[in-house]
């Protein structure tokens, strides 16, 4: 069939060349398993059913994206490059030109050979004539048998945190290729002859529940080693293995505790020569082991490091060294008890530049740029350069330095002249002491909120000239940093890197409100403090745990802001790994602290996760991987929930954090349960399975009835005890609040926010539903104004309060000064930047369906929001809306006599995209008067009418006066009056004029 069409298209070719064939045109951001090709020169994979991916290039015309492009056909090439041969390709799939405007692919050729080369070509065809170019990308492949005749090596008996091995390639052959796999853990470092292999690696391999799943990483280390003597070196680190672990509250304890040991690593090296042999070196009690310069080192505790024991040669050949124990390596058992040892399918953890790539995301048109407002406090992420260096130093409890951002990471001291056996103290806190409560006052910093910890790295110095100190292995939250024991530090010493999980900056949202904006910088860096290698909860205390309620509430934000797509899929299969087999999951994966089954809260964030990661790759294969371990948690719910009904429905945590006295546990806990029951209604009508899809929808239907019946107090006129949450909760379910009562329970919801001084009282639960609520039912004005608030409780009294004006987000809408303060660095709250993306600018991804959907919700007064610019570079290309209201726009329409409002809104959506731009109401009972696209006009009503008194049949002519590239329908919602133009790819510049309603 395809092969037909494809004649067809040759045909075609023939008589109408592929005139716009070039060599710059090619498909942009291909990713294989989501590895960006273009990102990373040396991608791994261990699957024989990849996805490929990829987006057409931005096609520009006079500096304006051309329209209406659609990919017609693809074609992907997938060639073999044997390992012992450099020169030889062997063609292994060739998918032939196929018919398709789909950008989303899995390879389902042969079968991949495990440690081989590959090499990926892809090309396209598009509607507008362009053949384009080849892309070229490669990757490799390496499946867990490659640890074979491989030992985990470590020591009982010291702390052997470093080890090493020579050996030699005895061959006149030439090395063509070699591959090293390695798992160390806690944490390890590679190196070889004299060099890290990747220095920029940190805090590697990612956290997981060791023995259902351990990670390994796979190096090509081709260029590193030569015929002769070589030699390997490993520095290994304590991490969330041997750890010294705070179990703060319930949890697992002696079952954790009794598992985990010593650090150790497992070790593979293939080298492969020309002559076709191959030589192997494992891990083994050949190596040789002693206790390295890092005689202590703890995630939570910080690092002692001795730098007068560093031996900076240990991985060269002639590296001799008679003052220390060097003893042969023990064998120690695997961590993987009934698991799997595989490869970490994510991007590393890594330090400053590093650790965040900012892809251009600027637009052709920028003129919104202008009037967007900038934030107050904080480093910016776009233009810090992954450095932050102190922006003032004062004298307290020692030196301190104000770093001038919370975030997660340390700091390096240079230039440092002292005595052999000096001692130095790094010290980390998010807090300096104001007000004693004795009215003392202490300018100090404040560690009162790690807790237990000490978050210090202590250095020994070894008194060379111009020392450096670094911590190893650990990591802390802060913004302040305490020297003790060195005289005056210039701050030009310092310098301190932001560490996380390396990512890409994808999205970009500001407004004219300098809150909004100010949120948003507090979201990007509270995100970012906890994206380490798995969802934690903070950076800085004794906790730093994989909680599932936080990484629930976050992630579409995360998604919207970040390219995390391999992250949560990675802590997707970390809950699926940890998955009872009665389907119960648990509060944190690793599961360290709290309950299982988790609160429904908490335990949500698998079906969260899930979604959010389809929506924004629009990949189904997502869907149908997590599917059964989704519905076996949701049946265990309702397990649950037939032995205790809604009404006395368990829960552990609730709406954690409010301000008000938290609402009924049981209501909380059952709005997770119908919540996830919906979305699994949704998923199973994606996937087609119909049988599901019809019973839970049947369950849905009882227990939203249910829900109503037991928690519906007619005397308060609200849900259990009328809170705000409460309502919320249940305004936000579908189909709970019959219809009779919805006008009762919004006027008890918003008289309540009245008396509270517009202010709302819930907690992480509610916040996260309140504002799509309040905007996506008539009170979007309410809910800007909610969210512009800086007076407690609010976002943004966090950066307008006696402590400090916060450059992250926090824990708690307070935080008291002088007591045990909560953490300043949590994302739990973050669920508001979702709101940004989805309302404000009205953005939201429906890729699968290669529809974008653009409905920025507007405030009748006009002051309350003026502009709103966001950009986001999908999976399919960069989307990209701005809008700006201003009267005096309407002089540019030639129409200044008319009392009207005015939007003007630039829209970009992805070639071979449908946009559905909708345009709302910019008055109370307002009326579109007329649309305009690039200033010509489009439609404009003939008569205006009363919504209320028209039937259908009565609405406008909605045909188009002209005929304009692109754009394709309008239509109308009478009731809402929002006005929805269904357009194709491409960049648009429309304004929509509004007068009030005459009725
Ligand atoms: C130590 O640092 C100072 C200041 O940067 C520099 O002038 C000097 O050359 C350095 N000394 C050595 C031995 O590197």
């Amino acid at each position: 069939m395809l092969k037909i069409f494809f004649g067809l298209l040759w045909l075609l070719g023939d008589i109408v060349p592929w005139h716009l064939a070039s060599n710059t045109i090619r498909p942009t951001d291909v990713r294989i398993e989501y590895w960006l090709l273009k990102q990373y020169d040396d991608v791994v994979i261990d699957t024989h059913t990849p996805i490929i991916s990829w987006s057409l290039p931005t096609v520009a015309n006079n500096n304006y994206q051309q329209r209406d492009i659609q990919q017609m056909a693809y074609q992907i090439k997938i060639y073999e490059r044997p390992t012992h041969d450099t020169t030889t390709s062997i063609l292994l799939w060739d998918t032939e030109p196929a018919a398709s405007s789909f950008s989303t692919v899995q390879y389902n050729g042969p079968m991949f050979i495990t440690d081989c080369r590959y090499e990926l070509h892809l090309r396209y065809w598009s509607s507008d004539g362009v053949k384009s170019n080849w892309f070229i990308g490669k990757f490799r492949t390496v499946f867990s048998d490659v640890f074979n005749g491989s030992q985990w090596i470590g020591s009982n008996s010291i702390n052997m945190n470093q080890l090493r091995k020579t050996f030699n390639i005895e061959s006149s052959s030439s090395i063509t290729s070699a591959f090293a796999a390695i798992s160390g853990i806690g944490y390890y470092e590679l190196h070889v002859n004299g060099q890290p292999v990747d220095p920029s690696r940190k805090l590697d391999v990612g956290w997981t529940t060791y023995q259902q799943r351990t990670l390994y990483v796979s190096y090509d280390m081709t260029k590193f080693l030569t015929g002769g003597a070589n030699a390997i070196g490993v520095f290994l680190g304590q991490g969330w293995y041997n750890r010294q672990q705070w179990i703060i509250g319930p949890g697992p304890r002696t079952e954790l505790s009794t598992q985990y040991g010593p650090p150790r690593f497992i070790f593979h090296l293939t080298i492969c020569l020309s002559d076709k042999s191959t030589i192997n070196i494992n891990s083994d009690e050949t190596w040789l082991g002693r206790e390295a310069e890092h005689r202590a080192d703890n995630v939570y505790m910080g690092t002692v490091v001795d730098y007068r024991a560093a031996r900076p040669t240990f991985s060269t050949v002639t590296f001799f060294d008679n003052t220390s124990l060097w003893i042969n390596a023990s064998i120690l058992s695997s961590p993987v008890k009934d698991g799997t040892l595989s490869l970490q399918r994510m991007p590393p953890i890594r330090a400053g530049p590093d650790a965040l790539n900012i892809p251009d995301l600027s637009s052709i048109d920028d003129i919104t740029t202008s009037i967007v407002e900038s934030y107050l406090y904080g480093a910016d992420l776009t233009k810090f350069n992954g450095v932050l260096i102190p922006i003032g130093t004062d004298y307290g409890n020692g030196q301190i330095f104000d770093l001038g951002q919370n975030f997660a990471g340390w700091c390096r001291v240079t230039g440092i002249n002292v005595p052999s056996s000096y001692i130095v103290q790094l010290r980390h806190s998010e807090y300096r002491y104001s007000q004693g409560t004795n009215g003392i006052r202490f300018n100090g910093i404040d560690t009162e909120n790690l807790d237990s910890i000490a978050a210090t790295d202590t250095f020994i110095l070894n008194g060379s000239v111009n020392e450096t100190i670094e911590p190893m292995f650990t990591y802390h939250g802060f913004r302040y940093l305490l020297v003790n024991g060195l005289p005056d530090v210039d701050s030009s010493q310092v310098t301190c890197y932001p560490v996380h999980t390396e990512t890409s900056l994808i999205g970009n949202f500001s407004s004219s409100s300098v809150i909004l904006n100010q949120i948003q910088h507090n979201i990007l860096w509270s995100q970012l403090s906890n994206t380490m290698s798995l969802p934690t909860d903070c950076p800085q205390r004794n906790e730093r745990r994989g909680w599932m309620g936080d990484a629930g509430l976050s992630v579409d934000e995360a998604l919207y802001n970040f390219d995390l797509i391999q992250f949560y899929l990675n802590f997707l299969t970390m809950i699926q790994d940890n998955q009872a087999a009665d389907g119960a999951i648990s509060d944190t994966v690793p599961f360290t602290v709290g309950f299982s089954p988790a609160d429904p809260n908490w335990g949500t964030a698998y079906i969260k996760i899930a979604w959010a990661l389809y929506e924004h790759t629009g990949d189904i294969t997502i869907l149908q991987q997590y599917y059964t371990g989704i519905r076996a948690w949701i049946d265990c719910l309702t397990r649950q929930y037939r032995q205790t009904g809604l009404a006395h429905f368990f829960g552990h945590w609730g709406d954690w954090v409010p301000v008000a006295p938290m609402t009924n546990l049981s209501l909380i806990s059952s709005f997770a349960y119908l919540h996830d029951v919906h979305r699994f209604i949704n998923i199973s009508t994606i996937l087609n399975q119909t049988e599901n899809t019809k019973n839970y929808t049947e369950l849905y239907h009882t227990l939203a009835k249910e829900f109503h019946t037991v928690f519906y107090d007619g005397t308060l006129r609200g849900y259990a005890d009328n809170s705000q949450a409460a309502n919320v909760l249940a305004l936000a379910l579908p189909n709970v609040v019959p219809d009779e009562i919805q006008t009762t329970v919004w006027e008890s919801l918003l008289n309540n926010i009245k008396s509270q001084n517009m202010h709302f009282t819930g907690g992480i639960v509610s916040v996260a539903q309140l504002y799509p609520l309040l905007s996506s039912n008539g009170n979007h004005d309410l809910a800007v104004q909610l969210a512009s608030s800086t007076t407690y409780p609010s976002y943004g009294h966090m950066f307008n309060n006696p402590i400090q004006n916060a450059t992250t987000t926090w824990e708690t809408w307070n935080t008291l000064p002088d007591s045990a303060g909560s953490s300043l660095n949590h994302h739990m709250f973050n669920s508001i930047g979702s709101w940004f993306y989805r309302y404000l600018a009205g953005l939201r991804l429906s890729l699968a369906e290669h529809r974008i959907y653009i409905h920025p919700r507007m405030t009748h007064d006009e002051t309350l929001l003026k502009a709103v610019s966001a950009t986001v570079k999908t999976q399919k290309g960069l989307v990209r809306v701005a809008w700006t209201r201003a009267v005096d726009l309407l002089e540019r329409l030639s129409m200044p006599s008319l009392s009207a409002q005015i939007v003007k809104m630039t829209v970009t959506i992805p070639t071979t995209l449908e946009g559905i731009i909708s345009f709302d109401p910019l008055l109370k009972s307002g009326q579109c008067h007329s649309i305009y696209v690039d200033q010509k006009l489009l439609w404009k009503r003939s008569s205006l009418y009363c919504p209320q008194h028209v039937h259908t049949s009565a609405i406008d002519d909605l045909s188009l006066i002209t005929v304009v590239n692109g754009v394709k329908q309008l239509s109308e919602v009478v009731q809402s009056g929002t006005m929805t133009l269904r357009v194709s790819s491409g960049q648009y510049q429309f304004h929509a004029v509004w007068i009030e309603n005459s009725c």
